[in-house]
């Protein structure tokens, strides 16, 4: 099986692609297959090529931390979710996600989600519960690995400068519900920052790893009363 990768050296250097052939086992994640051919010191190409290792991020290695977020096969997807046996014995094409800076191969710079969530101050801060409170949909909205992925496919989201994305929706949700004497104060930062422009693609909660109903938040944060 080829493995093509899209590499960077650097944020300012030019991207190349560089194949591989990976010949390990089927039952491998994506993230395993990038561990096995980067494993060895002496690391070619399938021309036989030195080259050097792929630089990628990974914490976990089960689905929680989300910093192996990429694309592969042109799927938004986490690589140690993401398993060879599913891709069919289809070559793999992995690229880096394509709304952050690049800053090393796979490895991109996504600390705009956490800024913009500072910027508008948006943190659960304390906890004042009222008589509707939905724990099941909080659990729900708490499991954001603010990963990419969603931004990935936003047809809104072009560099989070004003656009912040489903990430800070599900953010203003949970802040507003644990402490209603702000929602409307964060009803406003969540309208200039996503609700006037979402398009309602909703293609966010397809990709979303954590299948987050991120339609709902927003419904339940627009009906929300301080
Ligand atoms: S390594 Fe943590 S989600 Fe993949």
């Amino acid at each position: 099986m080829r493995v093509r990768v899209l590499r960077q050296v650097s944020p300012v250097s030019t991207p190349y692609w560089e194949t591989f052939e990976y010949d390990g086992p089927e039952d491998n994640s994506v993230a395993g297959v990038l561990d096995y051919l980067n494993y060895h010191d002496d690391i070619v190409d399938i021309n036989g090529r030195k080259t050097t290792r792929i630089g990628w991020e990974c914490s976990c290695l089960q689905g929680i931390c989300g910093s192996c977020a990429m694309v592969i096969n042109e799927n938004p997807a986490l690589a140690c979710e993401t398993f060879v046996r599913d891709l069919k014995g289809k070559d793999i094409e992995i690229r880096p996600l394509r709304k952050f800076m690049v800053i090393h191969d796979l490895v991109v710079d996504r600390s705009s989600i956490h800024e913009n969530l500072k910027q508008a101050n948006v943190c659960i801060g304390e906890y004042q519960p009222s008589e509707d409170t939905d724990h099941a949909h909080q659990c729900a909205a708490a499991k954001c690995l603010k990963c990419g992925l969603c931004l990935e496919v936003c047809p809104n989201y072009v560099n989070g400068h004003t656009f912040f994305g489903a990430a800070f929706a599900n953010d203003c949700y949970l802040a507003a519900s644990r402490n209603r004497s702000k929602a409307e104060q964060i009803r406003e930062l969540y309208a200039d920052h996503f609700g006037k422009d979402c398009s309602k693609s909703l293609s966010c909660m397809d990709v979303c790893p954590m299948k987050i109903p991120t339609l709902a938040s927003m419904a339940k944060l627009n009906g929300m009363k301080s």
